[in-house]
């Protein structure tokens, strides 16, 4: 018989139900290294067909599947069940509005992620091919580029939870991301954005957001970077 792993999942049907509870699931390891989005998918397809979360590439690359495990926000593609201890509860990640059990409603995550201009400003005109950039350069972009916008950072940080305008960690990164790009010739613009209370003045190193990154990133760095260039430019 295959070994069985409990899953206490959250759920909520804004339509039908007063509150939310939990539901436990008993979840067959039928494979080595299998996921927590494995586990998932065995219930919805399997034990009942009306559990909602999202998932799409299965390979922690589209950042759909960010929820918060034993406490912790990852991504349920990359988690293995068994570096979890049973029962494995599974939550929406915190703060943000539940649609339904497991999905969230990112609408303000994203409108924070747009206030920053994540895009390449540039008022030159466009040269005959790409805009080139040292080596050097462009190694200056590691460890910003890779965000995939799972929010799993901005909803670990308690600073995100207390302030409803905070930008949040995973902003802050996409708008250093830019800011540092040579090519860009937007960050006074950005600049002006992230220079505020509900900017990378309320960040206060808590530093949540790097364990909660599955990219490795380190959100937490790149709004300290910022916070130099605001010193430097005397904003
Ligand atoms: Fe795409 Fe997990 S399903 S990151």
């Amino acid at each position: 018989m295959a070994e069985k792993v409990t899953f206490k999942v959250f759920r909520f049907n804004p339509e039908k139900d007063k509150k939310p509870y939990y539901q436990d699931f008993e979840v067959e390891i039928r494979k080595p290294g299998m996921m927590v989005l494995d586990g998932l998918n065995q219930i919805r397809w399997e034990m009942d067909g009306t559990l909602a979360f999202r998932r799409s590439c299965r390979e922690g690359v589209c950042g759909s599947d960010g929820l918060n495990i034993n406490g912790v926000n990852m991504l349920g593609c990359i988690t293995h069940i068994s570096d979890l201890k049973p029962p494995i509860v599974i939550q929406p990640l915190p703060s943000l509005p539940v649609i339904k059990d497991l999905v969230v409603d990112l609408t303000d995550f994203m409108n924070k992620f747009f206030l920053v201009k994540p895009y390449l400003i540039n008022y030159s005109p466009p040269p005959d091919k790409e805009r080139l950039q040292s080596p050097e350069d462009r190694k200056k972009l590691d460890g910003l580029y890779e965000c995939i916008l799972c929010a799993c950072c901005s909803t670990s940080c308690p600073s995100y939870w207390a302030d409803p305008e905070y930008l949040g960690p995973s902003a802050l990164l996409n708008a250093a991301r830019f800011i540092l790009d040579t090519r860009d010739e937007g960050a006074d613009e950005r600049l002006e954005v992230v220079n505020d209370r509900h900017g990378v003045w309320r960040c206060h190193t808590i530093l949540n957001c790097i364990e909660a990154c599955p990219k490795l990133l380190n959100p937490t760095e790149a709004i300290g970077e910022l916070k130099k260039l605001l010193i430097r430019k005397k904003f």
